[in-house]
């Protein structure tokens, strides 16, 4: 029986570089991608409970239904694995959903995480990833442990990286949601459905600074989300007018994101797109994925069931 309770953080991304190759007969697209944590967190805190899986959701309420949220099919496919027992789940949000920051899919594999850490690690890495693949594209690079890594495939087929210098970024919502679905059916159509693969022939090498990040950074996306979401474009090219060393569309979309060498040009950055009426986010780049932690039963306090 599992017992306690434990706390995650759970962050989000974005892809400093996103190719999107060919439909794959799965109906899935392959991708080329390089996945940056950064430090606008979820945070999820589990506890052992008889049976069953109970979330509570505080912060942004448009989660769509419980049963159908990433963090309930996680830890159901876990409790499933291991046979037994049950948890009460509370997600307090601040990422937005529906982002293309890919907090769905990290707070997915934080409750896998959190889960294992309860249940003192049944699960070795194999079983976790094979769930993690199921649950969702972006949830292997959570999973894996590693803030700066290269993917391939649906995402479950990473080569970690050493991490960069931290950076400041600022992410802009652009006041529309993008549902990843919808951006790839739009990219389909706008290349014409049937296309051939471009994977960008890049040599690894290459990415070990920011200005060679920089030098390469692309989104595939870029070519059709702004014509949907126009404010997404207008937020680009801000972010780029304000010194912004990269400035591009976060994952799918609908948010975008800019990386700063220079501390003042952001804080100017985010004072303008404030001002313009945008939701604004400060964040820096991770240079680790944060680590699940116990919470211990208050002195005198009853512990937690189970
Ligand atoms: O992986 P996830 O469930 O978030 O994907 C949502 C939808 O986006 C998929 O059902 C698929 O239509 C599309 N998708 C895709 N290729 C990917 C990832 C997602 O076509 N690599």
């Amino acid at each position: 029986m599992m017992s306690g309770a434990v706390t995650v953080e759970a962050p989000a991304k974005v892809n400093l570089w996103l190719k999107v190759l060919g439909r794959e007969t799965s109906g899935y697209h392959s991708l080329e991608t390089l996945f940056c944590a950064i430090d606008l967190c979820d945070r999820i805190h589990v506890e052992a409970a008889p049976d069953g899986v109970a979330l509570e959701v505080q912060g942004e309420t448009d989660t769509g239904p419980v049963e159908e949220n990433l963090v309930v099919r996680a830890a159901r496919r876990f409790l499933h694995a291991v046979g037994r027992g049950g948890v009460r789940i509370r997600l307090e949000k601040r990422i937005p959903s529906a982002a293309g920051l890919g907090g769905g899919s990290s707070d997915a594999a934080a409750t896998l995480r959190a889960l294992n850490h309860l249940a003192r690690e049944p699960l070795g890495e194999a079983q976790l990833l094979q769930m993690a693949i199921e649950l969702g594209s972006d949830v292997p690079f959570f999973l894996s442990g590693s803030p700066l890594a290269l993917g391939w495939g649906r995402g479950e087929r990473l080569l970690s990286l050493p991490p960069l210098p931290e950076r400041s970024l600022l992410i802009v919502h652009p006041g529309a949601a993008m549902a990843t679905a919808a951006a790839f059916q739009a990219l389909a159509r706008h290349r014409g459905g049937d296309y051939q693969p471009s994977a960008q022939r890049y040599l690894l090498q290459q990415l070990t600074s920011w200005n060679e990040v920089a030098q390469f950074s692309v989104n595939d996306f870029e070519a059709v989300v702004p014509a949907t979401v126009p404010a997404a474009a207008e937020a680009i090219s801000l972010l780029r007018h304000h010194g912004a060393a990269i400035s591009r569309l976060a994952g799918s979309g609908a948010c975008v994101f800019g990386v700063f060498a220079d501390d003042t040009a952001v804080e100017l950055a985010e004072v303008t797109l404030r001002e313009r009426g945008f939701a604004v986010w400060r964040a820096r780049t991770l240079a680790a994925i944060p680590a699940v932690s116990e919470v211990r039963p208050q002195t005198g306090a009853p512990g937690p069931p189970g």
